[in-house]
């Protein structure tokens, strides 16, 4: 049978040579590109052009005069922008790039880009301008291009439009385009010069994503060779000089912003304050031990960061010992550990808030989803701050249904008090704007990427300086406010000033194969161009990831497999099962592999009834082995029941989010439209999944995406200890690893296969895989890795360090097996 799929896979790569040598466009092409309507008799295209920017003048007059114009411009008006409106327009017209900074809540993003558009349109050049303005997260490019499109006086899709991944709204006539900055980068990989844009505002640039800077890259290139093009990069604090001096001393202007004075206070204050009592903290020993196993898991950029934290932690308990009390209070429970956030500590300072300050809401900056959820039952708990009647308990999260986010903006009535439990979210992208009191906690959840392991890490950090003062500002949008920092001074003083970039601290492979499709050089020379380089280690991982999975080539060239991979939007693991499901005609399932893994996964757990969910999840994957193949059979069970009019009876029973299988389905077939448009599966369902219901081919599919993950995936070793329970992992480069607890894996006593591909393993103190799909030994021969007909040899030699780590050099013979048919079959073809 794998013989069979061999061949087949070999006749199947020869075609996608024929597709890419017949130059086919990336699916998006259509909403990528301008959207100039195609005339080819240039006179008459400039009369339709002159005529288009008469009537968009004319709208444009006509709105500024109806009553809601009015109304509108009356509140554009009191933003602080607009008072630099008529400076903006000026530096704008005379520099080809200028920094401004200006804080949250000012009018950058509303305003800025609409000020260009307004003075294009007044000037009668309304049809011929073209303004890209980037955001970071989908989220924002929606909601911003909705409240402008309101501003214009417009539908949104008429003069201002959005495109994110996979969705968009946008019309022929559309001349202000919000987008994710992935979407400007995909556009660029068709389109070099950016044809007919006009203006690219680049926004949020102080949190310093990873498409964000590489964005700058590329726009640093191609500047000189589009002089006409202008370039304005927004960012909410004040670090503009750095970017200034990238783009060669680019002019710099900053919007004074209109926040009350807050008074910060730290640990030390509030425990005087408050009347805290303590007791000697006795555990440094214990800190100590701890501190230095984090330091030797940290690599080399993180250490510097986190040794100065640790002295300045060592500095804040000798103040606190000198002073007479420590940061553990008697009950212990409410110790002030700088390792995890007090619950009490908050529960102590909110406490102290409801009952003696003046009125005004509270705004808490957590961690993250898990920390806040367990805060808010902490606090519902508490006599005083459970009390509904004195206090509403709101917690603040990216997918709030519209009522949550309506309780969040709003005002409680009769004196209740607001409490709302947010993450860093709220530094930023949302403004509440009632807020008086902010409590930090001085941490936030920070992806990062530890290249000596390999390992990407989700762990609490400490935020930096800049964070610090922005989580202050909100407290004082309305009034003066006070903002508590739940740390020492010495501990603030030992912040970085800014986030490390994200280039800095995340795996670099989609980012490096956008740079080789982009045609952009050799990689590690471009990725030394940008703002901070990443470390070289970061780089070859990389790299080197690219070449296992068979997207580079020995040369670091990319292959066809590559060139496929760099037009699909999502990680190369997921296009490569993408491409593979529909080579090997089991396009359905992997479909749903695929979209889970991007979407979230639609098992849930509530709390109280962790048992029959994680049985409800197991009875899915009876035999499977497999949490993606639980996904496939839960899916497909729910569209049976869907289509007998029983879905939420379904998932009722089964402990299933129909929510999010709703997403799983509209993301399947917009990943079926980008693979059919780069032509690599026909309309015929039936041809599409003639192999769909072969468990085996599915799992050597799953493993072939997954297979090593530079992130995550590395094949395990199953070794049994004890026959009843415990199933030991390992990988190559952690050693022993645990699974989740809501793997199917995690509960079964004997899993018979001898390996495990995984999506992601996640450093949370130990190293945890999350889905995971058991695989033989013949899927990981001839699917782990490179399987196209260049790569055998590299394959084997990659394929033998695991053999020999794993301490299974016996399967080397069946390799060389396997690898001589298939070298066969090769001739043959
Ligand atoms: O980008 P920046 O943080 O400087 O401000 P902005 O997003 O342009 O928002 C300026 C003001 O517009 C905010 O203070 C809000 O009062 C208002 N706004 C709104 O009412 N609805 C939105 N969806 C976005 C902004
Ligand atoms: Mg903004």
């Amino acid at each position: 049978l794998l013989a069979h799929f061999s061949n087949m896979a070999i006749k199947r790569v020869g075609s996608l040579d024929d597709s890419l040598h017949n130059g086919s466009i990336p699916a998006d092409e259509g909403i990528y590109g301008h959207p100039e309507p195609m005339i080819h008799n240039s006179v008459a295209k400039e009369k339709i052009l002159q005529r288009r920017s008469l009537q968009l003048r004319q709208q444009q007059q006509d709105w500024k005069e109806s009553s809601e114009g009015k109304k509108m411009l009356e509140f554009r008006r009191s933003l602080p922008a607009f008072k630099e409106k008529d400076a903006f327009l000026k530096v704008v017209s005379e520099n080809q790039v200028i920094v401004i900074s200006g804080e949250t809540g000012c009018g950058k993003t509303t305003q800025l880009p609409q000020y260009i558009l307004e003075s294009e349109i007044e000037a009668g050049r309304g049809a011929l301008c073209n303004i890209i303005c980037t955001q970071p997260r989908r989220i924002s490019a929606i909601s911003v291009s909705e409240r402008v499109a309101a501003e214009h006086g417009e539908k949104l899709g008429e003069s201002v439009g959005y495109k994110v991944r996979l969705e968009g709204m946008r019309g022929r006539d559309t001349r202000l385009l919000f987008c994710t900055t992935g979407v400007l980068l995909r556009r660029l990989l068709v389109d070099r010069s950016l044809k007919g844009v006009t203006h690219v505002i680049v926004d949020e640039i102080h949190e310093r994503g990873m498409n964000e800077d590489f964005l700058l890259i590329v726009l640093k290139d191609l500047l000189p060779r589009r002089p006409d093009l202008r370039l304005i990069l927004m960012s909410a604090t004040l670090n503009a000089e750095l970017f200034s001096s990238y783009f060669d001393g680019a002019p710099t202007m900053h919007i004074p912003g209109f926040t009350f004075p807050v008074r910060a206070q730290f640990l030390e204050d509030i425990l005087e304050r408050t009347g805290y009592r303590l007791t000697p903290y006795n555990q440094i020993d214990d800190y100590g031990q701890e501190k230095s196993w984090k330091m030797q898991k940290q690599a080399q950029s993180f250490k510097k960061r986190k040794s100065q934290i640790a002295s300045a932690v060592e500095d804040a308990l000798e103040v606190a010992d000198y002073k007479g009390y420590s940061l553990r209070t008697k009950e212990s429970m409410s110790c002030w550990n700088p390792d995890s956030i007090g619950f009490n500590l908050i529960e102590h300072v909110l406490c102290h808030i409801v009952k003696n300050e003046r009125p005004g809401a509270v705004l808490v900056f957590m961690t993250g989803w898990d920390d806040i959820h367990s805060l808010k039952d902490h606090l519902h708990a508490h006599p005083l701050l459970g009390d509904q009647s004195r206090v509403l308990l709101l917690a603040c999260h990216g997918s709030m249904s519209s009522t949550e986010q309506k309780l969040i903006f709003e005002n409680p009535e009769g004196g209740v008090r607001k409490i709302v439990l947010a993450t860093n979210m709220a530094e930023t992208s949302i403004t509440i704007n009632d807020v008086v009191f902010v409590v930090d906690c001085g941490k936030a959840k920070e992806t990062s990427y530890d290249a000596l392991n390999n390992t990407p890490c989700l762990l609490p950090s400490w935020i930096s300086k800049a964070a610090a003062r922005q989580r202050k500002g909100r407290a004082g949008r309305v009034q003066s406010g006070e903002c508590y920092h739940l740390y020492p001074k010495c501990v603030y003083d030992a912040f970085d000033d800014y986030q490390l970039p994200e280039l800095l601290r995340t795996p670099l492979q989609s980012l490096c194969l956008q740079i080789k499709s982009l045609q952009l050089g050799s990689i590690s020379e471009f990725l030394s161009s940008a703002l901070q380089p990443p470390e070289p280690l970061s780089v070859q991982n990389a790299v080197d990831y690219l070449k296992i999975i068979g997207a580079l080539d020995e040369n670091e060239n990319l292959t066809v497999l590559g060139r496929k991979l760099s037009m699909l939007p999502v990680e190369p693991k997921l296009g490569k099962m993408l491409i593979l499901g529909a080579i090997f005609n089991c396009l359905d399932p992997i479909l749903t592999v695929v979209a889970g893994l991007s979407v979230r996964d639609p098992f849930v757990v509530p709390a109280d009834k962790k048992d029959l969910a994680e049985s409800a999840k197991g009875h899915f994957a009876a035999g499977a082995y497999s949490d993606h193949l639980a996904l496939v059979r839960a899916y497909d069970g729910w569209k049976d029941a869907e289509a007998q009019q029983a879905g939420y009876e379904y998932c009722w029973r089964n402990f299933l989010s129909s929510q999010t299988l709703r997403a799983i389905d509209s993301l399947r077939k917009q990943f079926f439209n980008l693979l059919k448009d780069i032509g690599l599966v026909s309309n015929n369902s039936e041809t599409n999944n003639k192999w769909s219901n072969e468990e085996h081919l599915l799992r050597a599919v799953i493993c072939a995406g997954l297979f090593p993950g530079i992130s995550s995936v590395v094949v395990v070793q199953i070794v049994m200890q004890n026959k009843e329970k415990s199933i030991a992992l390992k990988t190559m480069e952690d050693g022993p690893v645990l699974l989740y607890a809501s793997s199917v894996n995690g509960s079964v006593p004997k899993i018979p296969y001898p390996w495990l591909v995984f999506n992601e393993k996640i450093k949370v103190n130990t190293v945890f895989l999350r889905d995971s799909t058991a695989i033989s030994d013949s899927m990981l021969l001839l699917f782990g890795g490179n399987i196209s007909k260049g790569g055998l040899d590299g394959h084997l030699k990659m394929l033998g360090g695991y053999l020999e780590f794993f301490m299974k050099p016996e399967l080397a013979k069946t390799y060389s097996t396997l690898k001589r048919e298939l070298e066969e079959l090769i001739q043959k073809k």
